[in-house]
């Protein structure tokens, strides 16, 4: 890892100011490779650093894969609502550079969400050459069973225009799970895109959940709960 001030480290790391970094430099609280270290401005690999005999939480970047549970925002404006954001440990929340979201749900919508800081990765996964595929669990108020064809040669077809934009949606794929369910993979991120295409072709959403953000799924995770991941968990294509 690069080598980095101390002080700066540990206010990046969001554990509190540089000024509190140079108090616990003098008590004694932190180590360099093993030496007690009263110099906080001295540039350091962080993987060499110690506070109260224990390394710095997760230096480097951060990557965290969340099963967003309904009723948060995905905005950093808390005037918008709870934020997912408030849930994470109030370290990460205090990082520098902050987390964000790569892309945003719906205060409604549950469902698969990374949240970094690292601005590559955001840049990369939210870029529209990658494709990145999303797949939605979509509960609808119509029973759907009979048009099972039909909404499949719709959403395939790349033809929904949805109001405003100056293009068609790129083709969708449908896969009903039952009277009232399906499954549909996007590969674009548009503002609301999953309730606006249903819309445009007579589907109201009752409840929308994304399964899956570029072949990452939730499993083993329950609403509100995550699990850091690192670049490996990324499908590799994606990030060549
Ligand atoms: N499409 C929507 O309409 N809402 C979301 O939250 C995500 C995709």
């Amino acid at each position: 890892m690069t080598p980095e001030r101390i002080d700066k480290l540990f206010a990046g790391l969001g554990y509190g100011s540089r000024t509190e970094a140079r108090k616990w430099a003098r008590a004694g609280r932190i180590m360099v490779n093993g030496v007690c270290t009263k110099d906080v401005s001295q540039k350091v690999d962080p993987a060499l650093l110690k506070i109260d005999d224990e390394e710095p939480d997760t230096p480097g970047t951060l990557m965290i894969l969340m099963n967003k549970p309904a009723g948060l925002v995905c905005s950093h404006s808390s005037s918008d609502g709870p934020r997912i954001y408030d849930i994470l440990p109030d370290r990460w929340q205090k990082r520098n550079p902050p987390l964000s979201t790569v892309g945003r749900l719906d205060k409604d919508t549950t469902g698969a969400i990374i949240i970094t800081d690292d601005t590559r990765l955001v840049h990369i996964l939210s870029s529209p050459k990658k494709a990145v595929p999303k797949v939605y669990k979509i509960v609808v108020d119509e029973d759907i069973s009979a048009m099972s064809d039909i909404l499949a040669l719709r959403f395939a077809a790349g033809t929904i225009m949805l109001e405003n934009d100056d293009r068609p949606c790129l083709p969708a794929k449908f896969e009903p799970c039952s009277d009232h369910e399906f499954f549909l993979t996007i590969t674009e991120g548009r503002f609301h895109q999953v309730k606006r295409m249903c819309a445009t072709i007579g589907l109201t959403v009752d409840s929308l959940h994304r399964v899956s953000f570029a072949g990452l799924d939730t499993t083993g995770l329950d609403k509100g709960e995550f699990r850091e991941i690192t670049l490996d968990d990324i499908p590799q294509e994606l990030l060549a």
